[in-house]
């Protein structure tokens, strides 16, 4: 049956998008969109568009067994797996650009190449599967802010919904390049959550949010962490610095060769 008979039947869909090497996190986000709707789609594709050539599209995990089986356990209705000459034609030319707002920052600095990757092949996604509600992990908080300003500036009719990060008990959200940590830099991997609490701590004691970043800068560089493409506090609607809603507060940094990402609410 076609996904969309279903919904003209009456029920609701729900889509995960996800690049596979499924983990814990996005059975969450299996669980959230099975409560929520009537049918649940999961789509599994490594898109090529939002790896630049230095980084590890090739190594990326993709364990199809093993999360055949997840989906499975999950309870998921429906797998799409398209592959790339099914998602990228010879004669594909399209391109999605973003120029200011939330896809101006943060990771389009470090990765410039990542959120108009992601543009097209969500928005591919999303046509191919057209759900009612379709959900992102918080972990990724820019790409579900470039996501649902994506949606609205191409008035696409599908509600984009976040779903908290799962994290292990050392607090260490839960990432399908977790894999590429060994013993001794998942240790100082733990760190990085701690500090985002650390900051937010300091920032609602009175301290500036400069300053509070700073300090944590400091300290992941003498625990463990190589470098830091960044740790801010933003608004968590418009990630500008000037805060007038809610803050998040976010950060990105490298562990010799492995680069994590995680936020919190503040
Ligand atoms: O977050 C991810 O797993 C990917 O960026 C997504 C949204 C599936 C697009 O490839």
């Amino acid at each position: 049956m076609k996904i969309l008979e279903h919904r003209q039947s009456g029920l609701t869909v729900g889509f995960v998008p996800t690049m596979g090497a499924l983990h814990n996190g996005h059975g969450q986000i299996i669980q959230t969109s099975r409560q929520e709707t009537d049918i649940t789609v999961v789509s599994i594709f490594v898109n090529p568009k939002q790896f630049a050539p230095h980084e590890d599209f090739n190594e990326y995990p993709r364990p199809v067994d093993a999360d055949i089986a997840f989906l499975n356990n999950h309870k998921a209705d429906y797998l799409f797996m398209p592959t790339a000459a099914e998602m990228y034609p010879a004669d594909f030319i399209t391109k999605i650009s973003f120029h200011q707002g939330v896809a101006s920052e943060l990771e389009a600095i470090f990765r410039p190449h990542f959120f108009d990757g992601v543009a097209v092949v969500v928005t591919k996604l999303l046509m191919a599967v057209f759900p009612d509600i379709a959900y992102f992990g918080e972990k990724d908080y820019q790409q579900f802010c470039v996501i649902k300003q994506l949606v609205k500036d191409l008035n696409i009719p599908i509600k984009i919904q976040s779903v908290p990060t799962v994290r292990e008990p050392s607090g260490l959200a839960l990432s399908s390049r977790n894999i590429y940590l060994n013993s001794d830099n998942k240790k100082a991997s733990e760190l990085l959550n701690k500090v985002l609490y650390d900051v937010a701590t300091q920032i609602k004691q009175g301290i500036t949010s400069e300053k509070a970043c700073q300090e944590g800068e400091r300290y992941l560089l003498t625990n463990g962490f190589d470098k830091i493409d960044y740790l801010v506090a933003r608004d968590s609607q418009t990630l500008s610095p000037h805060i007038q809603n809610d803050t998040r507060i976010l950060v990105a940094a490298w562990i010799q060769n492995v680069r994590l990402i995680d936020n919190i609410s503040l």
